[in-house]
């Protein structure tokens, strides 16, 4: 590793995020830096604009820069070569101490790319998750595999994570086991969202139906595999039509919402909507009888909440989920959404075995944890 320098004002510790999952997931991380009294600069890269700024202005929080590089539509490449040449001129100006990133974005690989070449300490949040296939999820999988080669600080989520960085021969003293810091920002939002009705988050529902909720954006189900998730989805809404209503807050990759207006929109009992800010999001979960999704933090919620989770995807990266019971890998063929989904509806037995709230993925401390051991190893 680096030799590492203490944190000051000439030499803040950087956070960089750049999406949706990122800010919900480093706000526990900057608010507990802040706590600890350690000097911060939070960047974002603008990979995402709405969606990142949905989230800021409900956790109230202003980035140091914003680099504003999203492009509707653009390419992983051009993204990419933006990320490294201005979070290059960025580190220069900077001089941070250390760099700060979460999961597996473009902006994560990016970032950890471009501090390496500058030879600045990388702490890496919810480190050593692994499908150990190439291009699924994609480019997620290669970006957090380089990450274990990138950082020198590694924030593992569960002991399966960690031992994956053990078996890549990862140092184990670099190593830490802390959870999942969505939990503490879940626990945060849910306290302040639970004395609120539906209404007063913003949540236009039926009481007298049940929910399914719904989300889906990832690359390698695009085509087929998401068209196919979502005739299954039809097909669950139109044979519940009088007890279920469907909300789907539509990611707003118009490759993601192009699919999905083509095949849900018009159906009278599915709502789509544009993406929830995370206090109607959380309350919305907290409702549900059943949630659908290819979303890797949902999984992580909705273990936490105690609600089934149907997974469109063929490999997971959070088999403690699976394990737990909670969740199910569904894939994206259309027949098994809608047994698997007609099941949890119909069968109140196997819903409530499954609705089993549990810790696997952390107990709302991992900020805080993180940002302990950031202040005592960044000490000259
Ligand atoms: C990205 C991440 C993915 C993460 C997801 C969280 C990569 C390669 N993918 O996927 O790992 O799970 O974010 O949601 O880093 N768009 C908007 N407004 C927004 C956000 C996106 O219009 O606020 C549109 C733009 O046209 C943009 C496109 O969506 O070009 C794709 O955004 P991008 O960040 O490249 O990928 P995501 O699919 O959002
Ligand atoms: N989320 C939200 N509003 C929505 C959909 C999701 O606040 O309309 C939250 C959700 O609770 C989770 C995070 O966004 O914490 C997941 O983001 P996303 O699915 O975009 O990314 P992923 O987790 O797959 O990387």
């Amino acid at each position: 590793m680096v030799k590492p320098i203490a944190p000051s004002t000439q030499h803040p510790v950087m956070v960089v995020l750049g999406t949706r999952p990122e800010v919900i997931k480093l706000v526990p991380v900057i608010l507990a830096l802040r706590q600890q009294e350690v000097p911060t600069y939070v960047v974002s890269t603008g990979q995402h604009r709405e969606m990142l700024e949905q989230m800021l202005q409900v956790f109230a929080l202003t980035p140091d820069q914003d680099l504003q590089l999203m492009k509707a539509d653009q390419s992983l490449a051009e993204l990419s070569a933006n990320l490294l040449a201005a979070m290059d001129r960025l580190l220069l100006d900077i001089e941070p101490c250390c760099v700060v990133v979460q999961g597996d974005t473009t902006t994560v690989a990016m970032v950890a790319l471009a501090a390496f070449y500058r030879k600045i300490t990388v702490a890496h949040v919810e480190a050593g998750l692994r499908t150990h296939q190439k291009y699924d999820p994609f480019p997620e999988e290669i970006n957090r595999t380089l990450l274990g080669r990138l950082a020198d600080l590694h924030f593992a989520p569960t002991e399966v994570a960690r031992q994956h960085l053990l078996a890549e021969g990862v140092a184990p003293d670099s190593v830490w086991q802390v959870g999942n810091t969505v939990i503490d920002a879940l626990l945060l939002m849910r306290r302040r969202v639970e004395s609120l009705s539906a209404a007063q988050v913003g949540l236009d529902l039926d009481p007298s139906r049940r929910l399914l909720l719904v989300t889906g954006h990832r690359r390698e189900n695009f085509g087929q595999g998401l068209h196919h998730t979502l005739l299954g989805l039809r097909r669950v809404a139109e044979a519940h039509v009088e007890s279920l209503q469907v909300l789907y807050p539509v990611h707003l990759n118009p490759n993601v919402r192009r699919a999905v207006d083509e095949v849900l929109a018009g159906i009278d009992n599915v709502h789509l909507t544009p993406p929830l800010d995370y206090a109607a999001f959380v309350k919305a979960m907290s409702l549900a009888t059943l949630i659908v999704t290819d979303s890797g933090g949902v999984q992580e919620e909705a273990a936490a909440l105690g609600i089934p989770v149907l997974v469109t995807r063929w490999t997971s990266e959070r088999q403690e989920a699976i394990s737990a019971g909670v969740a199910q890998l569904v894939g994206t063929d259309s027949d098994a959404i809608f047994e698997a989904a007609h099941r949890l509806l119909t069968d109140e037995a196997v819903r409530s075995r499954r609705a089993v709230a549990s810790q696997v993925f952390g107990d709302g401390c991992s900020g805080e944890r993180i940002a302990a051991i950031l202040a005592q190893r960044l000490r000259p």
